[in-house]
């Protein structure tokens, strides 16, 4: 059986008391984001793999040892990885959203926002017969973010990240599975995970 947990935090939640978990990477990022609400969530996804993780291998939170490492460039911006489990984390508007799985493993959430330049971002995103499949009425964001979110999730799960060209993702690759997540109203998120069979989702609140 595959199995995922799915965590969901909220902006709100975030304390100073989190910081100090942090590792001196992770410190470096946080002090270099300039905007309160990029250091909110990032500070929210590192507290959120740590804690979870914490409790899993029953060790302070603060001794978790995360890399992320970026395979292309060295610098600590790449995909969270962990020894024993796979992780994957991701962030927008007040959610961050992080999943647990012993398999690799994609999320990805996405405020929708009504004002999103569809037309631009489709050129750049889908396949011709995506974009010619969206809708015209007052749903073509919501319908766009949905199809955005499943690539991001796939491209999270195989670990290429926006090196791929998304045009080319029109579903899951072979052995992985694609789901649409129901997350807080405005929101939209799929996971992507390498699996022959659908995986059971644990959600939590964070
Ligand atoms: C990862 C990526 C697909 C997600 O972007 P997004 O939707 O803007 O952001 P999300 O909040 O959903 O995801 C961010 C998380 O994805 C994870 N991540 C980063 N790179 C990843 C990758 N290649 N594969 C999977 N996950 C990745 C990180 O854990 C990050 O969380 P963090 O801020 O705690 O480090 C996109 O940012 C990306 O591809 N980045 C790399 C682009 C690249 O190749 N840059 C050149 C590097 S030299
Ligand atoms: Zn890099």
């Amino acid at each position: 059986m595959t199995e995922v947990e799915l965590w969901w935090g909220r902006i709100g939640q975030v304390r100073d008391e989190f910081a100090p978990d942090l590792d001196p990477v992770e410190l470096g990022r946080l002090t270099a984001y300039v905007r309160a609400a990029d250091k909110a969530r990032f500070l929210l996804g590192c507290t959120i793999v740590r804690r979870v993780l914490a409790a899993r291998f029953s060790l302070p939170a603060a001794s978790i040892r995360l890399d992320r490492t970026c395979p292309e460039c060295g610098k600590p911006h790449g995909k969270v990885r962990a020894e024993g489990v796979e992780l994957s984390v991701t962030h927008s508007g007040d959610l961050v959203g992080v999943a647990v799985s012993d398999r690799p493993v994609g999320l990805d959430v996405e405020k929708v926002d009504p004002d999103l330049d569809v037309d631009g971002l489709a050129r750049i995103s889908l396949s011709a017969a995506e974009t010619a499949s969206l809708p015209r009425d007052g749903s073509r964001a919501l319908a766009f973010t949905t199809a955005w979110t499943r690539k991001e999730a796939v491209v999270k799960a195989t670990g290429d990240g926006l090196r791929t060209d998304l045009r080319t993702i029109t579903g899951p690759p072979a052995g992985f599975q694609l789901l649409d997540l129901t997350t807080d109203p405005g929101y939209v998120g799929a996971l992507a995970i390498q699996s022959v069979e659908p995986p059971v989702l644990r959600t939590f609140r964070f």
